[in-house]
């Protein structure tokens, strides 16, 4: 009896599933255009990408190419609006009080850096970017060219061999990038020790955070509980935290001010920050959470774009003639010794406009960035689409850096930085968005742009040249961002 009982109240609790599932697979309203969902799974497994067969970027231009401008895409549960037109993408982004930056940006984030400016909104947002924004503002990240050119050299005599095909660069291009940021940030060198416990944690947190982003499709229930009885993570936020605290309290009682990132931030520490009017600046607390923040931004984006110019430069070889040709003009490449090497200036970099076209172009093709997300705050309509509050849309950032009626100098997906001194000089100003745009846009962005062009130029300037060779395939590795897949090139350095 009992048994009969249990019995029959499972099948009510499934049939009840069953038909709550249903009803929200069905009650989408906006009729557009997509993918049939699957219970549960949404759009992910039929679109390849729970399969990893596809990464979210050829999805994006597979459904564009299938559905038109704007079409459905079900992330699992939630059905979300994707738009890929420059028009819409412009009304969207530039509607501050309509839409709004959305959890979805970056999913889960908020369980690893609950106070990262990513993952923040409203008036925490608004005192949280009035500290940061300054700080990766241009004039300070100038202060830091010659690390960046330091870290570039340690890249090139670490890592390139001469004659030498290389099929772990963008390892290598990471390493780059995290040494980087970790000087910027704490003028703290994560090179020195190659089994320096701080790079070991910092690397497997990146990982901690990929898999749980990549676990976002699931209730967050689950990803909290991952993180909280996983030890080995718990071990490596404790440790990352310690070393920041100790960096933050030797900061405060240093009574010379240097300039790094953890400086900048200790001069608007306030423990009694709020969001009010009349109270600024972060908590302690706010603080290392925006410091591990920026790393983690600041590590994979660059570095993957970065190994994009390496994969580009191997297939366009008459782009790095013209690179070092630009430089031999300005008496900038390297005629004599290493040591001898002229000092990249801010002037410098910027009197190389080809250079300049060469980083846009990267940027421009290099899927680093897929898409951004914006909520919305309010109902409205974007091209007679009617979007609700709370519902969730999807910019696709890639598919306007590509779309051939925006681009019209060759073809858009082959890598000509010419297009920027010819017909695409004035480019539609949203149908290239690398970083995102309007009051959510990148705010490393000056930094990102300053790094990749003068890692470029010292490669260019050090005689390196890439080639391509037959295992030298391309396509695409999703993580955090999306970086080239199979990349091997052989290293020739220029004799002089
Ligand atoms: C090539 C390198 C980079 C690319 C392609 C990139 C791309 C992006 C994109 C697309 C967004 C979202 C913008 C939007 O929603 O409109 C974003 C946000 C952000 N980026 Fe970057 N980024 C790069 C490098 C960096 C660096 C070096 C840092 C800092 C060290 C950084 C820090 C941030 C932060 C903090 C946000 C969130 C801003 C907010 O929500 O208000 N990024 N980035």
């Amino acid at each position: 009896m009992t048994l009969i009982l249990f019995t029959s109240l499972l099948c009510l609790v499934l049939i009840l599933i069953y038909i709550y599932f249903k009803r929200r697979y069905t009650l989408i309203n906006n009729n557009l255009p997509g993918d049939k969902p699957q219970i549960f799974f949404g759009n992910l497994l039929n679109s390849g990408f729970l399969t990893r067969k596809k990464s979210f970027h050829e999805i994006l231009h597979d459904y564009q190419r299938r559905y038109g401008d704007k079409f459905t895409f079900w992330f699992g549960l939630q059905p979300y609006i994707v738009f890929c037109l420059p028009e819409h993408i412009q009304t969207i982004l530039s509607d501050r009080h309509t839409f709004e930056q959305s959890s979805s940006f970056i999913p889960n984030f908020d369980l690893v850096c609950p106070n990262g400016i990513v993952v923040l909104a409203g008036a925490k947002w608004k005192r949280h970017v009035r500290v940061m924004l300054p700080v990766f503002k241009r004039a300070k990240m100038i202060q830091h060219l010659d690390t960046i050119t330091e870290c570039a050299d340690h890249f090139i005599d670490q890592c390139l061999l001469d004659n030498h095909i290389h099929t772990d660069l963008v390892h290598r291009c990471q390493t780059f990038t995290m040494n980087v940021i970790g000087l910027i940030a704490f003028d703290y060198n994560l090179e020195s020790n190659i089994n320096s416990p701080i790079k070991i944690a910092f690397q497997d947190f990146v990982s901690y955070v990929t898999i749980v982003i990549l676990m976002s499709w699931l209730p967050q229930w689950i990803s909290k509980i991952y993180l909280k009885f996983n030890w080995k993570y718990q071990k490596i936020h404790r440790l990352i935290r310690e070393l920041t605290e100790k960096i933050v309290e030797q900061e405060q009682n240093n009574s010379q001010r240097s300039k790094n990132l953890i400086a900048s931030l200790v001069s608007s520490l306030n423990e009694q920050a709020n969001d009010e009017q009349i109270s600024s600046g972060l908590t302690r607390i706010e603080m290392l959470d925006e410091i591990l923040t920026s790393m983690l931004a600041g590590y994979e984006t660059t570095s993957t774009a970065l190994a994009w110019f390496i994969f580009y430069m191997s297939k366009y070889p008459h782009v790095q003639q013209r690179i070092k040709q630009e430089l031999h003009e300005h008496n900038l490449l390297m005629t004599n010794h290493v040591q001898y090497l002229p000092r990249l200036t801010s002037e410098k970099l910027d009197s190389l406009i080809y250079c300049e076209c060469v980083t846009k172009e990267v940027l421009r093709l290099a899927p680093t960035a897929t898409a951004t997300t914006r909520i919305a705050l309010r109902d409205t309509i974007v091209d007679n689409v009617p979007i609700h509050r709370g519902q969730t849309v999807i910019i696709g950032l890639n598919n306007v850096n590509t779309d051939a009626r925006y681009w019209h100098d060759g073809h858009p997906n082959k890598f000509i930085p010419e297009r920027f001194l010819g017909k695409d000089k004035d480019h539609h100003p949203f149908a290239m968005l690398p970083f995102g745009g309007g009051h959510r846009a990148c705010i490393g962005q000056d930094l990102a742009w300053l790094e990749l062009k003068l890692v470029i130029v010292r490669l260019m300037q050090r005689g390196i040249t890439f080639e391509d060779t037959i295992e030298n395939g391309g396509g695409y590795q999703e993580q955090l961002t999306c970086f080239p897949k199979n990349i091997a090139v052989r290293v020739h350095i220029d004799k002089i």
